[in-house]
């Protein structure tokens, strides 16, 4: 199509979907929708094109910043809030099932597989307080599911997760635990702190400019999974701690704050925390989806 114009560049593009090759109906949706509502933004803020120029010079500089260890456009989708959304529309909460949350940028697949009761921590840090964290994971009908498995990671005192400090050992505070025949789960780890979301590259010239800060409450992270059963991302947070109310990324959902209590005599750790979980069937998942 020639002679566009600001009124018809849009349906020029969108009728262009699939003109040259097969694409599916989920591609079109979605590709609709974004041209939409990207071509309105354009004209809502009526962009120019040194500020087009520079947004595509920030992408540029994200990209750069990814490796292996880290990728910032997950947290670039964090600060605009975007991760928490995704996670909601993909997992609507059903009756009595928990709240999932954001996975974040710095889950490690395959942690070491640690038993019951066992300490995530390989190393300690000055003025690290140690918790016992323990609880039940449940079906919605309160039945309990033996054999789930419970990966859970965080922060060390000093804020940084294992893989973004040199410091630390391999998968420090990271592991993968089972629960027992009564669906019972135990493990020490320490009280995560609050700390600010990487901020030294593209994420933090987005916060700056947005005038938002980067901190995050203090939480533990947890992926529970077991066959027939939705899995769950969710993070536990510390009832305590700073932030609650501001998270930089939005995440944290009343059912999901906890208070770390004092350590009970024969916990041997510095704090104590009990959190339970409920897994939706996948059958139940499913009917959702559907509706
Ligand atoms: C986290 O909780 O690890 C996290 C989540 C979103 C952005 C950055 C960090
Ligand atoms: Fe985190």
């Amino acid at each position: 199509m020639r002679n566009v114009t600001i009124d018809s560049v849009t349906d020029a593009v969108v009728s262009s979907l699939g003109r040259h090759g097969p694409i599916g109906e989920r591609q079109r949706e979605i590709m609709t929708a974004l041209l939409k509502h990207l071509h309105g933004f354009c004209r809502d803020v009526k962009l120019q094109h040194h500020e087009f120029i520079e947004a595509c010079q920030f992408l540029a500089r994200a990209g750069k910043t990814c490796d292996d260890k880290r990728q910032e456009f997950i947290l670039l989708g964090d600060i605009l809030g975007v991760e928490v959304l995704v996670d909601m529309l993909s997992n609507p909460i059903d009756g009595n099932e928990s709240e999932s949350t954001v996975l974040g940028p710095f889950y490690r697949e395959n942690p070491p597989v640690l038993p019951k009761g066992a300490s995530t921590a390989q190393k300690s840090f000055e003025g690290e307080e140690t918790v016992l964290v323990e609880g039940y994971v449940r079906d919605t009908d309160g039945q309990p599911l033996a054999a789930a498995t419970i990966d859970i990671w965080e922060d060390a005192p000093n804020g940084l997760y294992e893989n973004h400090d040199p410091n630390q050992p391999e998968y420090n505070l990271r592991g993968r635990f089972e629960t027992d025949e009564n669906g019972h789960f135990a493990l020490r780890a320490v009280r995560p702190v609050p700390y600010p979301i990487p901020d030294n590259a593209t994420a933090g010239e987005l916060i700056r400019y947005m005038g938002h800060h980067p901190n995050r409450p203090g939480h533990l992270h947890f992926i529970l999974a077991k066959d027939g059963y939705r899995t769950l991302v969710s993070q536990v947070f510390d009832a305590d701690s700073p932030w609650l109310d501001e998270d930089a990324v939005f995440a944290v959902k009343n059912s999901l704050v906890t208070k770390f209590e004092p350590g009970r005599p024969g916990d041997n750790t510095d704090l104590y925390v009990h959190f339970d979980f409920i897994l939706r069937h996948q059958a139940q998942s499913a009917a959702l989806a559907a509706e």
